[in-house]
């Protein structure tokens, strides 16, 4: 399959990221792991992956500004691009040896995520996207699911550790939602759930504290494939309230309508 020189730049930056994640994580054990706050672990593996994805990103576009979750922002001479990293997302599987993990890249130019992938290396997926060019996992075009009723739905969700704040929230639109999907999901990467939406795998997700390396890369491959994508009030600000709810277009508004619903519990 003919890339853009642009995805190509991602996908070879992921290749490389993704090599010594793989060894690395076949000796989880004897990683250096740091506490780095509530329940969000940093280890080794995640700074060395956030500078190989710097070194050949910045290497291909110099002058792009860099959002890693590791390092913070990192400006560039370009004002108008961003590339926004997390180059390991599901940290907490890495560490207890579940192989469902992955590397996040997105850029953006002007305010507008144009292209974005999530790659799971251990199960060899990559998801990619550019705007206005449809979505892809393994060069296969991807759509999300078509249900339209909830009760026939798998949807992903955070159980977020306590002490991230909104508990109590979560609690009551975790219980509710409970009762109206077939199935609730907590696989723990936010990049790999929305890739699962935009691939029809999962009818849904939802989660609030979530940040924009989370979920940069995820948002484009939904809207590629088909589907919609909201902040948890159902408007457009996903970073601003890092909060975000997504589906096809039916279950995004029935996600909605539910959470609206805990609001009153
Ligand atoms: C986390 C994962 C998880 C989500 C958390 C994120 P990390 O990212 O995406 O699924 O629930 O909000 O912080 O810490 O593994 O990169
Ligand atoms: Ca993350
Ligand atoms: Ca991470």
């Amino acid at each position: 399959m003919h890339h853009s020189a642009l995805l190509n730049v991602m996908i070879g930056a992921a290749r490389k990221a993704a090599r010594t994640l793989k060894r690395d994580f076949g000796e989880v054990e004897n990683l250096q792991v740091s506490l780095k706050g509530p329940g969000d672990f940093v280890s080794a593996a995640d700074r060395r992956a956030e500078e190989t994805l710097y070194a050949e990103l910045i290497k291909a576009r110099p002058g792009y500004g860099f959002l890693g979750e590791e390092g913070g922002m990192r400006e560039g001479a370009d004002k108008s691009h961003r590339w926004i990293v997390d180059p390991l997302d599901g940290t907490t599987n890495f560490l207890h040896g579940i192989p469902h993990f992955a590397i996040s890249v997105a850029l953006e130019r002007e305010g507008v995520i144009v292209a974005g992938l999530v790659y799971n290396p251990i199960a060899e997926e990559m998801f990619i996207a550019e705007k206005g060019k449809g979505a892809f996992m393994n060069e296969h075009r991807i759509r999300v699911a078509g249900r339209k009723h909830l009760a026939d739905t798998v949807i992903a969700c955070s159980l977020p550790h306590p002490n991230r704040g909104g508990i109590a929230r979560d609690r009551k639109e975790t219980a509710l939602m409970q009762d109206q999907v077939a199935a609730l999901r907590r696989l723990g990467s936010a990049a790999l759930d929305l890739a699962w939406v935009a691939a029809g795998r999962l009818d849904g997700y939802w989660e609030h504290n979530i940040k924009p390396w989370d979920i940069a890369a995820g948002l484009i491959l939904v809207r590629e494939a088909g589907g919609y994508i909201a902040d948890g009030k159902g408007g457009d600000d996903m970073f601003g309230t890092n909060s975000v709810v997504a589906g096809n277009e039916t279950m995004q508004k029935e996600l909605l309508r539910v959470l609206r619903a805990a609001e009153k519990l």
